[in-house]
């Protein structure tokens, strides 16, 4: 059976949801972050401070590989595994892929300080809702690949877990 995949900006839910999806619908449950950090030893904030982003998006190349080879698992990617070409292509030929949305308000409410997100951490709140808009816009692109969007906003891990069961037929 195909892969489920969920992708989608930071803090959107994809790892809560895929988890709890994952559970539901007795399926295998893959994170290419924590491939990623298995694979490096270090976590995402590390090897963003050490080796940049270049790097880091070819070891998600080599997770995404990993993820869309384990049969019939839900796969939550991190925010910007649609961003890059090779890894895009995987993921769109390996399921339904899921894009989780919410608004520049309710994602910052979600991330907090972002302390663990090398792409948006420092500065103030405003800055980071700042930053947070022009990312979702330079993504936009990318994203509007998916096969489903959702709205994630306001709604609870159950209620998403419920309409993304029904959107692909997961059993
Ligand atoms: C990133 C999102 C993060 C992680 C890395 C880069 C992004 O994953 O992969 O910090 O480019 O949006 P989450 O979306 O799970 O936070």
């Amino acid at each position: 059976m195909a892969q489920l995949i969920l992708t989608g900006f930071m803090g959107t839910g994809k790892t809560e949801v895929g988890r709890r999806l994952a559970r539901a619908t007795q399926r295998p449950f893959v994170d290419t972050d924590k491939l990623v950090e298995a694979a490096a030893g270090r976590s995402i904030a590390e090897i963003f401070a050490t080796e940049g982003e270049v790097r880091f998006r070819a070891l998600e190349r080599e997770a995404v590989q990993q993820a869309v080879a384990v049969p019939n698992a839900v796969v939550a990617t991190g925010g910007g595994a649609l961003l890059d070409p090779d890894s895009r292509r995987l993921l769109l030929s390996a399921g339904p892929v899921v894009c989780l949305t919410a608004t520049p308000e309710e994602i910052l409410r979600r991330l907090g300080d972002a302390e663990d997100r090398p792409l948006l951490r420092g500065g103030t709140p405003a800055e980071r809702l700042a930053k947070i808009r022009a990312i979702l816009d330079a993504r936009e692109a990318s994203y509007s690949l998916a096969t489903h969007r959702i709205d994630t906003t306001g709604r609870s891990v159950d209620e998403l877990v419920s309409e993304i069961r029904t959107l692909v037929g997961a059993e």
